[in-house]
């Protein structure tokens, strides 16, 4: 039985493979409209989400199989007092596969310890969100063409964003990977993760605090949102909240085949104007987490077409 908290769970093989069945299935959606029948997803979300929970269950009923499960922590025996993991335990009963969300860090990892099915991390606290690079991954592969030879630009709340430290444990595995990483001082890249990647041949990482002199370099462009709900203190959100905006100004200065990705939800580093430019493919990338969503749970409960 097989676990995915970490996109490091995966073998770049492994990444590819899925990636390879996601494509198949945006051709071939009807092939796949079965192989999940009797399966049931528990989708136990103990932060809230929109994309992640509603992919991770549209998914699942466009396999075939079925969903249940709770979409906050005040729903569930967690307000008891219940631990992690006796509440996959007991939901390990009831479904044959769990996508978990909680606010701690490393508590889908805890939970999987006990769980008699996969669990799979839908976004620990600061830390992963290893579905979500699964997205982020199908996106550069079918907007760019490549996994290798980039300037990836990351822009915005680096600290507390836990999409952009799983991406970045992803692209380390390809080749000639340039990151750019743009934040306030504040929100910078943890060291951890610098310290991890400064010694991988072929990669190669700038920081700087400024979107304008960067954007020019990108081929890609990642954006993200200030994680208020990570922050202690309230001025502090307030204060850099509202550090980067992407508007047509400075649009205006970048590669006409950059691609902005944005896990979503957007508060308001994006200008809403940027949406019909042909280089925005943030809607894209939703349509492309259900579809990656569909393979890896077929993978993890080995069933195939
Ligand atoms: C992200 C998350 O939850 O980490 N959203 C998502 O899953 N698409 C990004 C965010 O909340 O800013």
């Amino acid at each position: 039985m097989r676990h995915i908290i970490d996109i490091k769970d995966l073998s770049v093989e492994e990444i590819n493979e899925i990636l390879d069945t996601a494509d198949d299935m945006i051709s071939n959606r009807e092939k796949y409209s079965h192989v999940c029948d009797g399966k049931k997803l528990a989708t136990l979300f103990f932060e809230p989400s929109t994309r992640t929970r509603l992919s991770f269950e549209a998914a699942m009923l466009e396999l075939g199989g079925s969903v249940l499960g709770f979409s906050t922590a005040e729903s569930s025996s967690a307000t008891k007092g219940e631990s992690v993991s006796d509440t996959v335990r007991t939901v390990g009963c009831y479904a044959d596969i769990i996508a978990m969300r909680h606010p701690k860090e490393g508590a889908p990892m805890v939970a999987s310890l006990k769980s008699p099915v996969p669990v799979i991390n839908a976004g620990d606290g600061g830390h992963n969100h290893p579905t979500q690079t699964l997205t982020d991954l199908l996106t550069i592969r079918r907007e760019k063409g490549r996994m290798s030879n980039l300037t990836v630009g990351m822009c915005g709340d680096l600290m507390f964003g836990r999409t952009v430290h799983s991406l970045v444990n992803a692209l380390v595995r390809y080749d000639n990977i340039n990151f750019v990483f743009i934040s306030p001082d504040e929100l910078k890249i943890p060291d951890y993760l610098k310290h991890e990647i400064s010694n991988i041949e072929g990669i190669s990482f700038v920081e700087t605090d400024c979107l304008e002199s960067a954007i020019g370099d990108l081929d890609i462009l990642y954006m993200t949102r200030v994680q208020k709900e990570r922050f202690f203190n309230e001025a502090d959100y307030i204060r850099l909240k509202d550090s980067y905006i992407l508007d047509m100004q400075k649009l205006a200065l970048a590669k006409d085949d950059l691609a902005i990705l944005h896990p979503l939800p957007r508060v308001n580093e994006i200008s809403r104007e940027v949406d019909d430019d042909k280089r925005a493919c943030y809607f894209k990338q939703v349509e492309n987490g259900k579809i990656v969503r569909k393979a890896l749970m077929m993978k993890l409960l080995e069933v195939e077409v």
